[in-house]
């Protein structure tokens, strides 16, 4: 009988040599230790063997048992480790002593003047703040004392989600939630993508970017404006730039203006960039308006502030000399390649 068990021992080694994979290893394992597997099936024998040797066979049965079952799980563990190795070896692999290619990215110009305002105005004691592209009726229109049916918005349409949100048109989408996340005083300064629905020619897109910037204390008033943003285009353009101030309507600021700079592609003599006026709207801007202030939970009786709306885009133009607004978006590495070593 014992013959037998060593037979079967020795069947049992050969066959899990030659195993490759994980699959082969289950098979052999049901075909020995399964419900009818050989090894199991010898215990059934018991009743067949002689007395004297029940005990001796039982142990040596229950001794291959537990062989069979130690060698396959080892088993397993050599083929799993085998199978991962060949998983990783097939796999795509990299050198990485090999040069790079000599294409190197680079900021956007916009990016570039957004950085360089952020930095003037942060040494100014300005928080830089981010907001949402996508917002509502409220925070666009509403809050910035836009009533439904108000004219002005005739000049900001914009894309509308089924949801009835929109994109905003404008950087001062976000004066409310500023206002009541930091109340009064404050200072901030808040770049963003803007969008409106309107064709667009060399001075006009559909997609833009602004910087606005709010400044709310005791005693604040328009000279405090006219500061700031005269320190800020001097550092931007290193030089003294022309700006004029005209009045210009805004709901949400009283008084509100238009702060031009005479135009830096042509020097002022008139261009298409220009609309030959020899100057760039660039910043329209006012002291925030009471109904502004109190939506946003400041008291207008107590405080007052100035906020504007930079147009970061057209800067970025003069700063560059950008002639056609539309390449910025363009995606035209050819139009962007110029400002790498900027
Ligand atoms: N949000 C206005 C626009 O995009 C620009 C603007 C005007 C912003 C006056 C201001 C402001 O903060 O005071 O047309």
């Amino acid at each position: 009988m014992s013959t037998k068990i060593e037979m079967l021992k020795a069947e049992f080694e050969k066959e899990i040599e030659l195993c490759e994979n994980s699959e082969a290893i289950e098979k052999i394992r049901v075909a020995y230790l399964g419900k009818k597997g050989k090894i199991t099936e010898l215990l059934g024998e018991l009743k067949n063997v002689p007395n004297e040797e029940k005990k001796a066979f039982g142990q040596n049965v229950n001794l291959l048992k537990k062989f069979a079952a130690d060698k396959i799980a080892e088993q397993v563990e050599i083929i799993k480790k085998a199978e991962e190795e060949k998983l990783i070896n097939s796999a795509e692999t990299y050198d990485l002593s090999l040069p790079s290619s000599e294409e190197s990215g680079s900021y956007h110009p916009i990016t570039l003047v957004q950085r360089e305002v952020e930095e003037i105005f942060a040494s100014m004691g300005f928080t830089i703040e981010d907001y949402v592209e996508i917002t509502d009726d409220y925070h666009c229109f509403e809050a910035l004392n836009i009533p439904k049916h108000h004219p002005a918005r005739d000049m900001q349409d914009t894309y509308y989600l089924d949801n009835g949100q929109l994109l905003k048109t404008h950087t001062s989408a976000a004066q409310n939630a500023i206002m009541k996340k930091y109340g009064a005083p404050l200072r901030a300064i808040f770049p963003g993508r803007c969008f409106r629905n309107e064709s667009t020619d060399a001075c006009h897109e559909n997609t833009f970017f602004q910087m606005e910037g709010m400044m709310i204390d005791k005693d604040i008033s328009i000279s405090n404006l006219i500061y700031f943003m005269k320190k800020m285009l001097s550092e931007v353009f290193k030089q003294d730039i022309n700006v004029r101030l005209r009045p210009g309507f805004f709901p949400f600021v009283e008084p509100g203006f238009e702060l031009d700079i005479s135009c830096t592609i042509c020097g002022g003599k008139g261009c298409p960039s220009c609309k030959n006026s020899g100057w760039l709207e660039l910043c329209p801007c006012g002291m925030i308006h009471p109904n502004v202030l109190k939506a946003g939970g400041i008291d207008p009786e107590e405080y007052t502030g100035f906020a504007f709306g930079l147009g970061l885009t057209r800067l970025a133009m003069m700063r560059f000399g950008v002639k056609d607004i539309r390449d910025l978006n363009s995606g035209n590495l050819k139009a962007l390649d110029q400002f790498k070593h900027e």
